[in-house]
């Protein structure tokens, strides 16, 4: 994880001059904060702050910064913003760390670390909870989970709060709610100007409309206001691991459970991984009630399975147990593809992929390939109205997202993997859009799951001169295009 220190002293006559400025950034804004926020500068921090500041869930995106910032109040963000706009230092905002694209929330420069907002505040009048930018998803359903209460928030441990609502947000609730982004009710925004504000329908429609979906091109985010929904006391779901010989039995469920279950309440996540030579599916199951009426997952069920955690249990424990770290500290890259829907041939196709890719890469130590074949309903985005987010720019139909997802130890491997996972989400668009016959030209894909270098079109389509006014207007000094990301 620190072998860009080792490449430091042959580097350092090249960079010392953009160094020298971000530690005089770094120094400017130690003496410029109040007291709630500190400043750490050294990767032997014994204090673990620095460390913990910058760690990433993927190991590819994490860099080493100059210095992290842990700020405490959103006039000291204020401060930061002010010191990096005048040196015009490279910056990051990292809220879970979950990108897996490199320099989306990491930084050479100064690294802001949003761990001190950590608030949940549920108010009982209007039903809506008020959740700081640095939390995870974890820490959210503890605390709402004791009040009966829930959000639409992350399906795995440890997901961040901030990413995940700014690029959409799809969640086990989604089919219920809709996306994270569509049940946001506020948001507290320290602008690159200088204001604090608290940005609404009400308050500025276009500024909230372009949040929604436009990550940090509008400023540094300290606190969303989302609606929450009644939770049941207990939920039913688990893990399920199927070995190779049993995939095809679980392609069939999937397919099945994909043209026929129209409950909102049940949702499926089918994992075909690559490991060891082997595909096998692990297969998360989720009903939102104690138990699901016979007939949705029987076909699942019914499958010879190598374990199995699926039970009645609490929605927290169901989100704590499932899989969210298998390759952690690992280098990583998703990708994503539209889908019109998950017929038979489209996911018998996918785990073609799986196979053919990781036999072909099998070379590269470490590898891990990955797809989600995540089958919402087609309704799952008409709980919004149309034009009513940045992102997505359409909900005509309801897009479903294909998420790849390739692990691999050495960065040597870097490039050989990007092309490779481009080179397979083309595959797949190419297969569902001709011999598969799905209508999905001109399908915008979700940005959560992008890679680094997808363009603005393929993501935002009609959108994009929208969003760069609302930018021009917002953030006239360009201030936010010192920090990473798909920027307007
Ligand atoms: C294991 C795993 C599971 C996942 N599961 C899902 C899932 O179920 N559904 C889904 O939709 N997605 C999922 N994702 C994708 C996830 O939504 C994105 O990675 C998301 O961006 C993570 O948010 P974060 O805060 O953790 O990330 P970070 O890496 O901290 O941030 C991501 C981006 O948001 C910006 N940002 C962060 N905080 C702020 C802020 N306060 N103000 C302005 N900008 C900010 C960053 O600068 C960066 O560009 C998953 C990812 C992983 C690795
Ligand atoms: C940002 O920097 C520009 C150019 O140096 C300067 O004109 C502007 O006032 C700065 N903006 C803020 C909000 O400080
Ligand atoms: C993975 O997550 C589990 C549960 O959250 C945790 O106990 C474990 O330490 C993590 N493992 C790694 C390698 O990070
Ligand atoms: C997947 O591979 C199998 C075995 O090689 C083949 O029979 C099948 O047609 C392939 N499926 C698709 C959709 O290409």
């Amino acid at each position: 994880m620190f072998s860009a220190l080792l490449l430091l002293p042959t580097l350092l006559p090249l960079f010392s001059h953009v160094l020298a400025d971000a530690a005089d950034a770094c120094n400017q804004i130690k003496d410029a904060l109040s007291e709630a926020s500190d400043v750490y500068d050294s990767v032997l921090d014994i204090t673990g702050h620095f460390a913990n500041d910058i760690v990433h869930w993927a190991a590819s995106s994490t860099q080493i910064p100059e210095c992290t910032v842990e700020p405490g109040t959103a006039e000291d963000i204020v401060t930061i913003l002010r010191i990096v706009n005048e040196t015009q230092t490279p910056f990051a905002v990292k809220g879970g760390g979950h990108t897996a694209n490199p320099g989306f929330s990491s930084t050479t420069g100064v690294h802001i670390a949003m761990f001190r907002f950590s608030e949940v505040t549920y108010d009982e009048e209007t039903e809506n909870v008020i959740l700081g930018a640095g939390l995870y998803w974890d820490e959210v359903y503890e605390k709402l989970e004791p009040l009966g209460r829930m959000v639409v928030g992350g399906r795995v441990s440890g997901v961040g709060v901030a990413g995940f609502t700014l690029g959409g947000g799809y969640s086990w609730k989604t089919n219920q709610y809709g996306l994270t982004a569509d049940t946001l009710v506020a948001i507290e925004l320290v602008k690159p100007t200088g204001e604090i504000v608290t940005v609404s329908e009400d308050s500025d429609a276009d500024l909230f409309w372009a949040l929604k979906g436009g990550f940090n091109n509008y400023g540094i985010v300290t606190r969303f206001t989302l609606k929450t929904h009644a939770q049941p006391e207990q939920i039913w779901g688990g893990l399920t691991i199927y070995t190779s010989d049993n995939v095809d039995a679980v392609t069939a469920a999937c397919a099945g459970f994909s043209a026929s279950v129209t409950d909102p309440k049940a949702g499926i996540i089918s994992t075909y991984n690559y490991v060891l030579g082997q595909l096998q599916v692990l297969q998360l199951m989720f009903y939102d009630g104690p138990e699901p009426p016979s007939g949705i997952f029987d076909s699942f069920l019914a499958i010879p399975h190598l374990i199995s955690s699926v039970k009645t249990r609490t929605f927290f424990d169901f989100v704590q147990s499932s899989p969210s770290n298998l390759t952690s500290g690992g280098r990583a890259v998703f990708n994503t593809v539209s889908l019109e829907s998950y017929p038979l041939d489209m996911i018998d196709f996918i785990a073609n992929q799986t196979q053919a890719v990781g036999s072909k890469l099998s070379l590269h130590s470490g590898l891990f390939i990955s797809y989600d074949v995540e089958p919402f309903l087609p309704s799952h985005l008409s709980h919004a109205a149309e034009g009513s987010s940045a992102w997505p720019p359409t909900r005509a139909k309801g897009l479903l997202p294909l998420n790849l997802y390739y692990a691999w130890g050495s960065d040597l491997a870097d490039d050989v993997v990007f092309d490779a996972i481009r080179e397979s989400a083309q595959e797949i668009y190419d297969y569902a859009s001709g011999e598969g016959g799905q209508d999905i030209a001109g399908f915008p894909v979700y940005p959560n799951y992008a890679i680094f270098d997808r363009s603005l079109e393929d993501i935002y389509q009609g959108n994009i001169a929208k969003l760069s006014e609302i930018r021009a207007r917002v953030d006239p000094y360009n201030t936010m295009a010192l920090a990473g990301g798909f920027k307007f």
